[in-house]
């Protein structure tokens, strides 16, 4: 039996000498050291040694085995390096390779079209303020002189939440929202841009829309300044040449009230398809606060005035890139959003 283990010894240091890869030494293992294993068949016939011999062959055996254990784990470790060095000599890497190219977003025509409001706003020394979009009844109508049975509330057909809030249905309510939190100070400088709904859907109209808002409050606000603002900012949106016309309009929360056009950019005024021949193009609505507004916000109408005014964020981009349906900038069409 001693014979027969040194002989295992032999063979299994020989054969473990010569192993070649992981694989193989892994059979190995198997072979020798196993539950059906050379070693462990040899000490199953331990049971015919006479009682001085046991323990002695028990004692051979062990010794043999952790020997083939060593030389097993210091194989393992030797044929894994040499397994990544060949790797790593045949992996080289090229650094001429072109990078990945990760797509670039970039902004929607809408985003653009508001970055540039907002810059030319903020140029003439405007804030920028937010609002909830949805708005209590009291901000949307109430406090901008549109009481609860007043007519003009029809033309902002609206989605209701309760009784008392709703989708905004403009960008006015947040006049109300800076003057009550600001009162008495001087002067309410700021545009208010964001999103508004109204029950509306076709080429031009999209039940939810984009609208800016401007405020200006302070003592001796004139209608003169309304205009100059507005031309300022027509200039710099739709080129230096532009004219701006004012016509009468209403809007329960200014007075007097005027619907502001901008000389047609196309054409110049001559008459275009653009400004469907009128050589004008509508872009906003805007007047002097009405009294009742300042007085409920806070502002005393006798010492203070201002002006306001709100525009369509998407009609400005249809017309300065010339979109014909609205819908398209909702559509997320890359074959569309990707032109800007
Ligand atoms: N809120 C008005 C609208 O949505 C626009 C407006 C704003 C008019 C401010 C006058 C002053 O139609």
């Amino acid at each position: 039996m001693r014979s027969k283990l040194e002989e295992i010894r032999k063979n299994g240091r020989e054969e473990l000498e010569h192993a070649q890869s992981l694989e193989v030494l892994n059979d190995l293992r198997i072979k020798y050291l196993g539950k059906k294993g050379i070693l462990t068949q040899v000490l199953r016939g331990m049971g015919a040694l006479s009682p001085e011999e046991r323990p002695l062959i028990g004692q051979l055996a062990n010794q043999i085995k952790d020997e083939l254990e060593k030389l097993m784990t210091a194989k393992s470790e030797s044929l894994g390096r040499e397994a990544l060095r060949q790797k790593l000599a045949a992996e080289t890497i090229d650094v001429t390779l072109p990078g990945r190219f990760f797509p670039l977003g970039h902004k929607h025509p809408l985003t653009l079209v508001l970055d540039e409001i907002k810059s030319i706003f903020t140029g003439m020394g405007f804030t920028v303020a937010e609002g909830p979009e949805v708005e209590l009844d009291y901000y949307n109508f109430e406090a901008l002189n549109l009481p609860k049975d007043h007519p003009a509330r029809d033309m902002q057909d609206s989605f209701y939440i309760t009784e008392e809030m709703l989708l905004r249905t403009h960008t006015s309510p947040v006049q109300v929202r800076v003057m009550q939190g600001m009162t008495p100070e001087l002067p309410v400088k700021i545009i208010a841009p964001g999103k508004v709904y109204r029950r509306d859907d076709d080429a031009t109209h999209s039940p939810m829309f984009h609208q800016v808002e401007g405020l200006l409050v302070d003592k001796r606000v004139t209608f003169a300044d309304l205009k100059g603002t507005l031309l300022a900012f027509a200039r710099q949106m739709f080129g230096e040449d532009r004219q701006i016309r004012l016509r009468p309009s209403y809007f329960p929360f200014t007075e007097p009230s005027a619907e502001v056009d901008i000389s047609c950019f196309n054409c110049g005024g001559q008459g275009c398809k653009v400004c469907k021949n009128t050589g004008w193009l509508e872009i906003l609505g805007s007047g002097m606060v009405h009294p009742k507004v300042l007085e409920m916000s806070g502002y005393d109408p006798e010492q203070v005035s201002g002006f306001a005014f709100g525009m369509g964020v998407e009609r400005i981009a249809m017309l300065k890139y010339g979109i014909d349906d609205l819908r398209l900038l909702f559509d997320n069409d890359l074959r569309f959003i990707e032109q800007f």
